[in-house]
């Protein structure tokens, strides 16, 4: 079985409450949730709140110079909540094609895009996983901003010949990549919180073990109200971080020619 068929979703059952106003925990087991093979680790309330302050601002500052030239389409793919889909609309002119799979993800980007109208016209939301995807016309650029890592080895590799017939002919293909394989495994340990309001709402994870590129990983999220926890949210499954030989030939093989990236992300070339 492909190793990201597997992710597993486990939601704490709340306190229950009683007429005099006492709680317990309900017995029955935790509800568990097979996720089709595109999910992967994202608790859809947490992602906005983590984000902002994770990636995303080096994206902002590292992304843009690769994109100069580009004016007429990009094809993003795993666009999410849509927090870089909005920068890519201010940094070009472009028309852009925003690829997402998760419904849950798609309703916020469609939040965030009704909130600048400006960009309903300039943006289409494209409702499917990246292996799926089908233009009237081949793109300028494509953009792939943390989705590698939920991508299993050999839907990675079907991924790149699928993304070169979506792109002009020397079109752009800009991802994010880090070097040094999957991370070391260690126990569960607290990522970081944020608070609202009266809850604090933390993401803790646990890497179990390694195999290759992958390595099966652990999230809980978690929202609490001083000692009391309101949801836990459990995900398991693999993620991926492949080794720089192995993408190389997959790219090159797909007929992609490196060209400068920039700190974090590569950018390849279609020859
Ligand atoms: C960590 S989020 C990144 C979202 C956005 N690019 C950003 O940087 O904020 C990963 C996204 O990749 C999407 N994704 C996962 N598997 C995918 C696939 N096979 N094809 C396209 N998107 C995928 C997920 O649904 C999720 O929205």
């Amino acid at each position: 079985m492909a190793k990201d068929c597997c992710l597993q979703k486990r939601l704490a059952e709340p306190e229950a409450v009683w007429r005099d106003g006492s709680t317990t925990r309900a017995r029955r087991p935790p509800r568990s949730v097979e996720l089709p093979a595109v999910a992967d680790f994202i608790s859809l309330p947490f992602y906005d709140l983590f984000s902002e302050n994770g990636h995303v601002p080096e994206i902002r500052k590292n992304l843009p110079p690769l994109l100069t030239g580009v004016r007429r389409s990009i094809l993003e793919i795993g666009a999410g909540t849509g927090l870089i889909t909005t920068s890519l609309a201010g940094w070009t002119p472009a028309e852009i094609f925003a690829l997402e799979p998760s419904a849950g993800m798609r309703g916020i980007l469609l939040s965030r895009l009704s909130s600048q109208p400006e960009l309903l016209n300039r943006v289409t939301v494209l409702p499917c996983d990246a292996l799926s995807v089908t233009l009237g016309g081949p793109v300028e650029a494509v953009v792939m901003i943390n989705v590698m890592y939920a991508l299993e080895p050999d839907y990675r590799k079907r991924l790149w010949p699928v993304l070169a017939a979506s792109l002009e002919t020397a079109g752009l293909l800009v991802f994010t990549w880090r070097d040094g394989g999957p991370w070391a495994p260690h126990p569960l340990q607290e990522l970081g919180s944020r608070q609202v309001g009266r809850h604090t709402y933390a993401v803790l994870s646990e890497i179990a073990d390694t195999d290759g590129e992958a390595y099966r990983a652990r999230y809980l999220h978690r929202i609490t109200e001083g000692d009391k926890i309101i949801s836990e949210e459990e995900l398991t499954g693999y993620a991926y971080r492949p080794p720089w030989n192995v993408l190389e030939r997959e790219l090159v093989t797909a007929g992609f020619t490196q060209a400068e990236g920039a700190e974090g992300l590569l950018a390849w070339r279609l020859a």
